[in-house]
Formats: structure tokens, sequence, C-alpha cells
């Protein structure tokens, strides 16, 4: 596919310069995930859909006990991840195809990576988080605030890149058999840059 190409070959090249420019917005993923904690089991199975370097998600949830493996369409981006937190599993993989089998995950955790993806194949790839998803698993995410989709100048070079309506999510949310416990907006600023990013914690519903 076209767009993933562009994707995983930005990645390659931009991703560790652009993750750095994000790091305080990264900094509330953190803040969002400690909210959720007390719902996940203690020895909860997590997958990082898009983990990037591996920082902070999967370093955090690592340290607090968790069972993480970190999947990313980049290479660069594992190769990274892996010297972040060597403790932790990587792999690399796109989530237009995981290679996991039924009900494994307790959570699934994507932040800002869906919104790599063309936006009429997202209900697909959320109805593949549900099926490796445990029974009443969570799925914790976060996308872009907006209607765009294309390639956009990014860094210095074209990306693909959609930004979504909550309109848009929650109809993703039910085709694809989540429910949604909660949803929170934050405006995240740095130099010239303002985002409006919105965070989704889901449930599968029962069949
Ligand atoms: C904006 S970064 C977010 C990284 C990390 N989740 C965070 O919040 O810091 C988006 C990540 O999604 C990855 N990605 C994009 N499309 C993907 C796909 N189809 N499958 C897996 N990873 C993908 C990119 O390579 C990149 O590492």
């Amino acid at each position: 596919m076209k767009s993933q190409e562009n994707v995983r070959n930005w990645y390659d090249k931009k991703g560790v310069e652009c993750l750095n420019f994000f790091e305080k917005s990264q900094e509330n993923e953190v803040v969002q995930i400690k909210k959720i904690l007390k719902y996940l089991p203690k020895k909860a199975i997590i997958l990082d859909v898009g983990c990037g370097i591996g920082k902070p998600v999967v370093k955090f949830l690592t340290e607090k006990g968790f069972e993480v493996i970190g999947i990313d369409i980049s290479k660069e981006m594992i190769r990274e991840a892996k010297l972040n937190v060597p403790k932790s599993k990587f792999k690399v993989m796109s989530m237009y195809d995981l290679k996991f089998p039924n009900k494994k995950f307790n959570a699934i955790f994507s932040f800002f990576s869906i919104l790599h993806l063309e936006k009429n194949k997202v209900p697909s790839v959320f109805e593949e988080f549900n099926r490796i998803l445990k029974d009443d698993g969570y799925l914790f995410f976060s996308v872009n605030k907006g209607k765009e989709e294309g390639y956009y100048d990014f860094f210095g070079e074209k990306v693909f890149f959609s930004s979504y309506t909550n309109k848009e999510i929650k109809e993703i949310l039910s085709k694809s058999k989540f429910k949604l416990n909660w949803k929170r907006e934050f405006i995240f600023e740095k130099g010239n840059s303002k985002e409006y990013q919105l965070y989704y914690f889901a449930q599968k519903s029962p069949n």
C-alpha cells in the first residue's frame, strides 16, 4: 500500500527527530495511562501498536510489571525501542496485518498511530484489535482532531496523515464492537504548532 510505504520510510528517516519534538506531548500519554492503570489485571499482557521508540509507553508499562509487546511498521523505530527498553519484546509489524492469536491481550494502547492509516481501512483494523483482545479487554488510543486525510509536509517531508472528528471515532468504535468508557480532549502547543488531541478509552463489548 502506497501510504504505508510512505509512512514507513518517513519514520525510518524522520521518526527520532519527530518523537523528540513531541516529548512534552508524550508526557501527557503517561498522565492518561496512570488514570486507567487500576482497570488492568496485575499480570496484564499489553500490546502497544505503533510503539515508536518505546518511550514513554512501553517503558512505563514494563516498569509497572506488565508484559508488553511493542509493534511498529518502521524498523528504525523498533531498533531504537529495543535500545531504550531492552527488557521488552518488540516486532516490526504493521497493524494492517496483526499476527497474533485470538484473545491474547488484556489491553491495546495506540497513541497517535492510527492517524497514519487510511480512514476507510480503520474499521477493519479495529475489528482485528477486537479479535486479539480478551473478553472485556481495553483499547486506549489517541488521534488528532480535524478533517484531514492525505499527504502533508511535516519536518520537511510529506507523510500520510489523517485527523478525526469525534463523530467518526464513535462510528468506528461502534462498528468494531467497542463501547466507549471515556473521551478527553487536550491542546498541545509548541512553537508555531498547535494540535487538538483526542484520547479514547474503550472496552470490547460482549458478543
Ligand atoms: C506519531 S508516532 C507515535 C509513537 C508512539 N505511539 C508515541 O505516542 O510516542 C506514530 C507511530 O506509528 C507507527 N505506524 C504508522 N503506521 C503503522 C502501521 N500500519 N503499523 C504499525 N505502526 C505504524 C509509526 O512508524 C510511528 O512510530
